[in-house]
């Protein structure tokens, strides 16, 4: 049987943004955390490098700023990399105030007590990574976590799969707001109904829409395609961020080595020993992403080579051990010793740099209807991410979302009851191997066709399989009870088709963006907004 469930605040996601949105609520609230796997499941687990922020005094907010704008190819909203650089102090303060263990470093201090090591990333000018050792995620999620269990007043559920929002709108109802969401839960296989005052999207990014990819298995992009299916504005999804240094290794999935490695003076080199990156910018390793991850992709078509080398292994043993353990461990499980070998790396899928359009507050164009996090697109990236700048803006947007919510929390009541999902139509699904098909072919031709570098004709031939998907998966879902996997491959299609034509749009090569068609940078930088059909304006 499916059960009604009614909270002030449903928050679908349990990384870095939906865990800092439930805690810095009040205790009065009562707020729903949702995890579609286990709560470690997103990408805030598995983060490595740390969080940008302003923290040493011979830093400045004009230093961060800058920085931002430059690797952001002239997209970033000014007012938007400002809010969140002026507020990075006071979100690294209430991290440390949560208890998350940033490593320390007894040698540098400044005037207000930070005495914490800070590291260095591309696109950086300066040393402003906090964090822990090369696990900085997993120490921010286990501190936050733990923080979440001693309030009562939050529910962390897991195994609780969102797969529509649900809106006047789609009530036939006056009005736009949102009101719920509808939630499989994996364990009963029933779809439940949550009706909430307000429904926050903090479901990360889509990086699975690639074959290759740093990111977990939840990165499906569902905020974006609930969002998008209810209304909302989307913005900027042809930036997809690829991270330049992946291992590459057979039986290595998903595992990235941080840029911190680079920023502590690692060299990217090629089989022959050579560095090559000053060729591509004076900033050589530490040049920001999108130039980085080109490079690579350049020498490694130019010598038909399967992967680069990255190469810390002139610093001193100690260091390399203290400073990146992880990094270490894994390698090592794989026979690669980083003290004294280079490691084989390639690019894969890391960020969405694009999402649902949200205003300083995390407000999308729905009522009652937030995006933080990585499903958001607030304007601080522009065409190329800064490293480090994402959790950051986890932690700001989160609290002006709360901030926001308490502030319109009078006016609005609890929703009316809801009507329960409609299951009377569908049936069990005997064509799994359908969904495993789909899903793959998907992820390869976004990998061939919609990748680091593009043609119009590539990209052509990316949207015309994705709308043989579509049609595909729309009559799967029409006809079969609805499952994890369908839900994720119905929303990582739509979010392909979002990125496909979002990249057809640009006529111009920028950041993330590079096509051969046309290689040129446009005089004015334009955002690319796409309208879904039931935006109401
Ligand atoms: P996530 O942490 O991805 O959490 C998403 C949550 O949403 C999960 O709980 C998931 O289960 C849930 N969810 C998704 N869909 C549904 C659904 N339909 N129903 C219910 N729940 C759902 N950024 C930095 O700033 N610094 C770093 O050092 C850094 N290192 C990184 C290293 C790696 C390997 C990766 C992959 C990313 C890294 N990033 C880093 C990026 C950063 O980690 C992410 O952008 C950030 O953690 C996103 O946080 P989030 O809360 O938005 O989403
Ligand atoms: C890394 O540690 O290299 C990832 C940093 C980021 O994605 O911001």
């Amino acid at each position: 049987m499916s059960q009604q469930f009614q909270h002030d605040v449903l928050v679908i996601g349990s990384g870095a943004a939906g865990l800092s949105l439930a805690l810095i609520l009040p205790d009065h609230l009562r707020i729903a955390v949702l995890s579609k796997g286990n709560l470690a499941n997103g990408s805030t687990f598995r983060a490595q490098g740390g969080v940008a922020a302003v923290l040493d005094d011979t830093d400045t907010i004009e230093s961060h700023v800058d920085d931002t704008l430059n690797a952001g190819g002239g997209l970033c909203h000014e007012d938007a990399v400002r809010f969140t650089v002026e507020h990075s102090r006071e979100a690294i303060q209430w991290l440390i105030d949560q208890g998350v263990p940033f490593t320390r470093d007894d040698g540098t201090s400044n005037e207000d007590g930070f005495k914490f090591h800070l590291t260095r990333e591309g696109g950086h000018s300066h040393r402003r990574i906090i964090h822990a050792a090369d696990a900085t995620g997993a120490a921010i999620f286990n501190t936050l976590l733990a923080q979440a269990r001693q309030h009562p007043n939050i529910e962390l559920l897991e195994q609780r799969v969102a797969v529509d929002l649900i809106t006047e709108r789609r009530l036939g109802l006056e009005g736009d707001r949102c009101l719920g969401a509808y939630v499989l839960n994996r364990d009963s296989g029933e779809v439940d109904t949550f009706g909430a005052r307000f429904v926050i999207l903090a479901t990360g990014g889509a990086a699975k829409v690639y074959l290759y990819t740093s990111n977990p298995d939840s990165a499906c992009g569902d905020g974006i395609a609930m969002a998008w299916r209810s209304g909302c504005r989307v913005a900027n999804l042809e930036f997809n961020q690829f991270h330049p240094t992946c291992l590459y290794h057979p039986q290595a999935k998903n595992f990235l080595v941080t840029e911190a490695l680079r920023g502590e003076g690692a060299h990217l080199k090629l089989p022959n020993g050579e560095r090559f990156m000053q060729r591509f910018d004076p900033r050589a390793e530490l040049a920001p992403r999108d130039i980085v991850a080109r490079a690579i992709d350049h020498e490694m078509k130019r010598l038909g080579i399967d992967c680069v080398y990255l190469d810390i292994s002139h610093k001193p043993e100690a260091f390399i051990k203290s400073h990146f353990p992880t990094v270490y461990e894994r390698c090592l499980e794989f026979s690669i010793d980083i003290t004294r070998q280079p490691i084989p790396v390639v690019p894969a899928a890391h960020y969405t740099c694009g999402g649902v359009m949200v205003d300083q507050h995390g407000h999308t164009d729905v009522p009652g209807l937030y995006a933080i996090g990585e499903t958001s697109f607030t304007g601080l990236h522009g065409a190329n991410r800064m490293a480090s700048n994402s959790l950051l803006e986890c932690f700001v947007y989160a609290r002006s979302a709360a901030t926001d919510i308490l502030r319109q929390l009078p006016q609005v009541s609890i929703p009316i009851a809801l009507p329960a999902w409609d299951a009377s139509q569908v049936t069990d699904s005997d064509e799994d191997v359908i969904i495993a098909h789909n899903w793959d072919e998907l992820r390869r031709f976004m990998w061939d066709y919609v990748g680091i570098v593009r043609t119009n004709k590539r990209l052509q031939r990316a949207q015309h399989r994705v709308r043989l998907l579509l049609d595909e998966i729309d009559e799967f879902y029409s006809n079969y009870k609805v499952s994890r996997d369908l839900i994720e491959l119905r929303n990582l299609a739509q979010v392909a088709e979002l990125m496909i034509l979002s990249a057809m749009a640009r006529k111009e090569s920028r950041g993330l963006h590079y096509t051969l068609d046309y290689p040129q940078m446009l005089p004015e930088a334009r955002d690319t907004i796409l309208l879904p059909p039931t935006y109401a304006g």
